[in-house]
C-alpha cells in the first residue's frame, strides 16, 4: 500500500519524502507546481536513491485526483498541498478558500470513496491567533486574524466534522510553529519567489550577499528584548513527526492534534546572533515599524507530541541557522541555480 503525499514538491513535503523514503515506506506524490519545482523532486530521489510515483495534479481537478487514488493502492495521505502565505491572503482571499478549502475537500471525498481514511493535515500555530500566555498547550482557544489562519482552522473544524460522521477515520492534526532550515546535504531547502516574507529565508539573502539589510519588524514588543519570539523547528525534525504521526494513525482511529515546535522561543535579535554565530557572517539589520497582525510571542509546549507521538525536536537553532545557510550556499537561485 502506498502514501499519498500532496504537495510534495514544496518545502515541507519534499523533506517529509526524503524521511519516508528512506524509511522504506511507499510514496505517491501530487503537486500543480503552483510554488515549487519539478527539481525538488529530482533532488528527493538524489538524496535517497529511492524512487516514487509523481502525477501532476490539482486537488481542485476531483476526477484527476480521483484518478490517481483509485489507481495506485493509496490507503493513507500527508496533507500539505495549499497557499501559505498571509499577506497574499488577505489581498487574495478567494484564492485562498477556493484552493484551500476546496482542494482539502476534494481530497477527503476522493480519499473517502476508496476508503483510504487514514490523513495527516499540515495546521499552523495560526490557528492560536494572539494567544493569551505561552508556552501554547493543544486546548487553547483557537482564532485567527487572516484568511490563510481562517483556512487553516476551517479545514480542522471540517476534519473534526468528517470524523464525526464516520468513526473510521484516523486523523492527525499537526500544527507547525516556525519551520526553518534545510536537509544537511543542501540539496533541498526552502524556495522562496520574489521576496521573502518570512524572517529565516530574508536573513539568508542578506547573509548572501542577495539582499542589503534585514528590517526588523519592531522593537518594542512585550518580550526580553522588544523584537518579536517564536519557536523555530527545523524543518528535518518536523518531517519527522510525520512519520511519527503515520505510525501512529496506522494503529488507532480518532482525530488529535499535536503541537510541533522546540517549546524554545527566540527573538528576532537572537536569530540574528545564531545566525551570525553558525556562519561567522555579520548580517546588517535596521530597526523599523511593526509588521501588521505581528503578536509578541509564539511558542509551543510540545509535551503532547511526546508523549503520544513519542517525537521530539533533536536539532538546535544554531543547526538550523547553519543548514539553511548550507542550501543557500549551494543554491544561490534556489532551484533555478
Ligand atoms: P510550499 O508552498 O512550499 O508547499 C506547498 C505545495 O503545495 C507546493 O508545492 C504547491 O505547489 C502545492 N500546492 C498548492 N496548492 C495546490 C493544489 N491546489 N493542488 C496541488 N498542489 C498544490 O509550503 P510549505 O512551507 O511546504 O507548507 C506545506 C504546508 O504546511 C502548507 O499547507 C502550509 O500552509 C503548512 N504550514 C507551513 C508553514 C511554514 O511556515 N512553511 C507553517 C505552518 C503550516
Ligand atoms: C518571524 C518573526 C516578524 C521578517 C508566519 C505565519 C505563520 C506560519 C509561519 C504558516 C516575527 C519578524 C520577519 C522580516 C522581521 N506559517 N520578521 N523581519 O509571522 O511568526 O509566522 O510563518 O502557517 O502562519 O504567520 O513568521 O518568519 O514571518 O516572522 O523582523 O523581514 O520575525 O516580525 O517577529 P511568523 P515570520
Amino acid at each position: 500500500m502506498a502514501i499519498l503525499i500532496t504537495g510534495g514538491a514544496g518545502y515541507i513535503g519534499s523533506h517529509t519524502m526524503v524521511e519516508f523514503l528512506n524509511a522504506g515506506r511507499e510514496l505517491v506524490v501530487v503537486d500543480n507546481f503552483m510554488n515549487s519545482k519539478p527539481e525538488a523532486l529530482e533532488r528527493v530521489r538524489k538524496i535517497t536513491g529511492k524512487d516514487f510515483k509523481f502525477f501532476q495534479v490539482d486537488l481542485l481537478d476531483k476526477e484527476a485526483l480521483d484518478k490517481v487514488v483509485r489507481e495506485n493502492n493509496i490507503d493513507s495521505c500527508i496533507h500539505f498541498a495549499g497557499l501559505k502565505a498571509v499577506g497574499e491572503s488577505c489581498a487574495k482571499p478567494m484564492l485562498y478558500y477556493h484552493n484551500n478549502i476546496t482542494g482539502t475537500l476534494n481530497l477527503c471525498e476522493v480519499l473517502a470513496k476508496y476508503g483510504a481514511k487514514r490523513i495527516v493535515f499540515s495546521s499552523s500555530a495560526t490557528v492560536y491567533g494572539n494567544p493569551a500566555s505561552v508556552p501554547i498547550t493543544e486546548d487553547f482557544p483557537l482564532s485567527t486574524t487572516n484568511p490563510y489562519g481562517e483556512t487553516k482552522l476551517m479545514i480542522e473544524r471540517i476534519l473534526k466534522d468528517i470524523y464525526n460522521a464516520d468513526n473510521e477515520w484516523s486523523i492527525s492534526v499537526l500544527r507547525y510553529f516556525n519551520p526553518i532550515g534545510a536537509h544537511k546535504s543542501g540539496l533541498i531547502g526552502e524556495d522562496p519567489q520574489g521576496i521573502p516574507n518570512n524572517l529565516l529565508p530574508y536573513i539568508t539573502q542578506v547573509a548572501a550577499g542577495r539582499r542589503e539589510c534585514l528590517s526588523i519588524f519592531g522593537n518594542d514588543y512585550n518580550t526580553p528584548d522588544g523584537t518579536g519570539v517564536r519557536d523555530y523547528i527545523h524543518v528535518v525534525d518536523l518531517a519527522r513527526a510525520h512519520l511519527k504521526a503515520i505510525e501512529l494513525a496506522e494503529t488507532v482511529t480518532g482525530i488529535d492534534y499535536f503541537n510541533i515546535g522546540t517549546g524554545v522561543g527566540y527573538s528576532v535579535l537572537d536569530i540574528v546572533h545564531a545566525y551570525e554565530k553558525a556562519t561567522g557572517i555579520k548580517i546588517n539589520y535596521k530597526i523599523t515599524a511593526r509588521r501588521p497582525g505581528d503578536i509578541d510571542e509564539c511558542y509551543a509546549n510540545p509535551k503532547k507530541a511526546y508523549e503520544v507521538l513519542g517525537w521530539k525536536a533533536e536539532n538546535n537553532i544554531e543547526d538550523m541557522c547553519r543548514d539553511s545557510y548550507n542550501w543557500q550556499r549551494q543554491n544561490p537561485n534556489g532551484y533555478d541555480s
